[in-house]
């Protein structure tokens, strides 16, 4: 069913060079513009392919398309063909692609059809954790970041002092950093990209172990399935940016994509999930990561791309 993977990949790598032609040109517009274009027409090239966008660009960001319904791939609107589920993200990080800043990179994550979680609001409050803890409990963000650093503390055997947890560096996160800092744990902070933030919780050499606190919604859903992929913990809960909840219901991971997926990413620039875009003798250099709930692979990879 999603076989498809190394194909959408593809539209990773071709909305990541795209995007890259616009790196610190303070031109948010035309990089996601760029983005979005090279990524609807990778997509629409791939042979009986037909998925919908569950989860597309925002009109908070005044984007060019890839919005909610729109269905994309060779195969789309023939009614044989069942769509899949697609969350688009061509740009994740516009501000650091246009400032030259870290951590940018494009995203896709495709799950079977009317699965994928969906809302129209644009912030969720969310709390990631790798598969050490997933393992062998479930965090709650109704529980205080007391009592939550208690629990990592017992499972990972860390004193809250090397306990890392990363948060987007935001005026509303300032009481919970706070907190934090008051259990004398370690704060990273990011200044965008939360999805490689809840990531890198899943990767041992990330020292990271928790994800916590309000960013995008559409980033949560793709999140919900990187982590799925990475047997990882991820909780998320429809917020207003001051925290004030919109809906009451604390979404699973399974809430969000209760069936198999993959999720495709490629660095546009440099971050510590994923190089950016080089250009090299040969062309174009991507460097990619590709996931399977399915099968549990995890691919990293590099393309040249040629000239
Ligand atoms: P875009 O570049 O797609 O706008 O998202 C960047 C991002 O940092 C996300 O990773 C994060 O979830 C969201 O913005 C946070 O929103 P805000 O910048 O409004 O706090």
């Amino acid at each position: 069913m999603l076989t498809r993977t190394l194909s959408l990949l593809r539209a990773t790598e071709a909305a990541a060079i795209a995007a890259s032609e616009w790196i610190g040109t303070g031109d948010k517009l035309n990089a996601d513009k760029a983005a979005t274009e090279a990524m609807r027409d990778r997509i629409n090239s791939i042979p009986g392919f037909s998925a919908r966008i569950k989860i597309g660009e925002g009109e908070k960001d005044h984007s060019y398309g890839l919005f909610y319904g729109e269905t994309l791939g060779q195969k789309r609107d023939r009614e044989e063909v069942a769509p899949l589920d697609l969350a688009v993200d061509p740009i994740d990080g516009t501000r650091p692609t246009v400032t030259s800043g870290p951590e940018a990179l494009s995203v896709i994550a495709v799950a079977e059809p009317n699965s994928l979680y969906t809302t129209k609001e644009y912030y969720m409050n969310k709390i990631a954790y790798g598969p050490e803890i997933a393992s062998k409990l479930e965090l709650d963000l109704k529980d205080p970041p007391a009592r939550i650093v208690e629990l990592v503390s017992a499972v990972t055997g860390k004193a809250p002092h090397n306990i890392v947890v990363c948060l987007l560096d935001r005026d509303r996160h300032k009481n919970i950093i706070a907190e934090l800092r008051q259990l004398k744990v370690r704060i990273k902070l990011i200044q965008d990209c939360d999805i490689s933030g809840a990531i890198a919780t899943c990767l041992p050499e990330s020292g990271i172990d928790l994800m916590y606190g309000i960013g995008g919604a559409p980033e949560a859903v793709i999140t919900a399935c990187a982590m799925k992929c990475l047997k990882g913990g991820f909780k998320a809960q429809v917020v207003k940016p001051d925290g004030t909840v919109v809906d009451p219901k604390i979404y699973s991971i399974g809430d969000m994509v209760p069936g198999k997926c993959a999720f495709v990413a490629t660095g546009i620039t440099n971050g510590s999930l994923l190089r950016g875009v080089r250009f090299t003798q040969f062309g174009p250099v991507t460097n990619s990561v590709m996931m399977r709930s399915e099968s549990g692979t995890i691919r990293w990879m590099t393309t040249y791309h040629g000239n």
